[in-house]
């Protein structure tokens, strides 16, 4: 990280201070990362998946698959969460060379912003050109049900109004610029893709679109806050995936993101609905083999020009 770490042992106290100015990792440590993962690695990834909770499956789809735990990578951070293995998977998936995060990092679990996010940037300098975010998330849209698929078409960052954004810190115009468009942030040619795929594979009757908000967590949404997001125009809300869409957007790779609706955000007081992490692990259990299917569908159709798929 770019803040040493001598400094940071004296700053116990004000961690949370000096994350909010500098806590970025330098770009020669996510390029060391970077390079001591494609020493070993058997494919150079042009693609990059991150699996939600629940969602990990989809890295047992790669062929010819090497798997590498977090605690075993230089300077990356570990999975603390029930439902995400830890586990970085290099192979390839309908042909594609690909990576994939089997369990990811969340504010939620005591880590600065910037190491939430810091596989994006080795992502990035491993040579991923797209990654493919899954997420579990709370429906907030009262049209949606458990079990819909929400392809994300744009955010809300809530940290991000309260200063808690990954890019905040000096700027290395190598990965970007220091004020990345946001607007455009979700590919639509993917997006439509996405569409169109769960169209073929007869799964349109569970597919949506909409606006993905994140919450720092680990508490689940009380009604009002719940209320509060449906008012800003938010269809679902969950504890990921916004970050990382961040940085994988201010280093130039492109994206798309999808939302499992593992539950149904409580949205009135007489509900005797209560939010919990094992029914979001169980949702994303039951639908996880359509959206791997999606997914695999997808990365099946050429979007990479340069690589020929299967
Ligand atoms: N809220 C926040 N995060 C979530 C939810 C939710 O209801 N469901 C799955 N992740």
């Amino acid at each position: 990280m770019i803040l040493n770490e001598i400094k940071c042992t004296y700053l116990t106290e004000s961690l949370r201070t000096v994350s909010l100015l500098s806590l970025r990792y330098s770009y020669e440590e996510c390029k060391a990362t970077a390079d001591w993962l494609l020493a070993q690695a058997p494919v150079r990834p042009l693609l990059g998946i991150v699996c939600g909770s629940g969602l990990g499956g989809l890295a047992e789809m790669l062929k010819d698959p090497l798997v590498i735990k977090y605690s075993d990578i230089p300077s990356f951070p570990r999975s603390t969460v029930h439902g995400h293995a830890g586990r970085l998977v290099f192979g390839t998936l309908k042909g594609t060379p690909c990576v994939c995060m089997q369990g990811r990092f969340h504010l939620y679990e005591g880590y600065p912003i910037q190491k939430t996010t810091m596989p994006m940037c080795v992502f990035k300098l491993m040579g991923v050109e797209t990654v493919i975010l899954t997420n579990a998330a709370g429906g907030l849209n009262p049209d949606f049900t458990v079990g819909d698929i929400m392809v994300i078409k744009d955010h809300i960052n809530i940290p991000g109004f309260a200063g808690n954004n990954p890019l905040v810190g000096a700027n290395d115009e190598r990965f970007g610029e220091r004020f990345p468009c946001m607007s455009d942030a979700y590919d639509r040619d993917l997006q439509q893709l996405a569409h169109a795929v769960a169209a073929e594979l007869d799964y349109s009757a569970f597919m949506q679109d909409g606006v993905y908000s994140v919450l720092g967590g680990p508490s689940f949404e009380t009604v009002a806050e719940c209320k509060m997001l449906r008012f800003l125009g938010a269809d679902a809300v969950g504890m990921s995936t916004v970050h990382e869409v961040i940085v994988a957007r201010h280093c130039g790779m492109r994206v798309v993101a999808l939302s499992l609706i593992t539950n149904q955000a409580v949205m009135d007081y007489d509900s005797e609905k209560k939010a919990n992490h094992e029914e979001v692990v169980q949702t994303g259990e039951l639908r996880a083999q359509q959206m791997e299917k999606l997914v695999s569908t997808m990365v099946s159709r050429n979007i990479f020009p340069s690589n020929t798929p299967e």
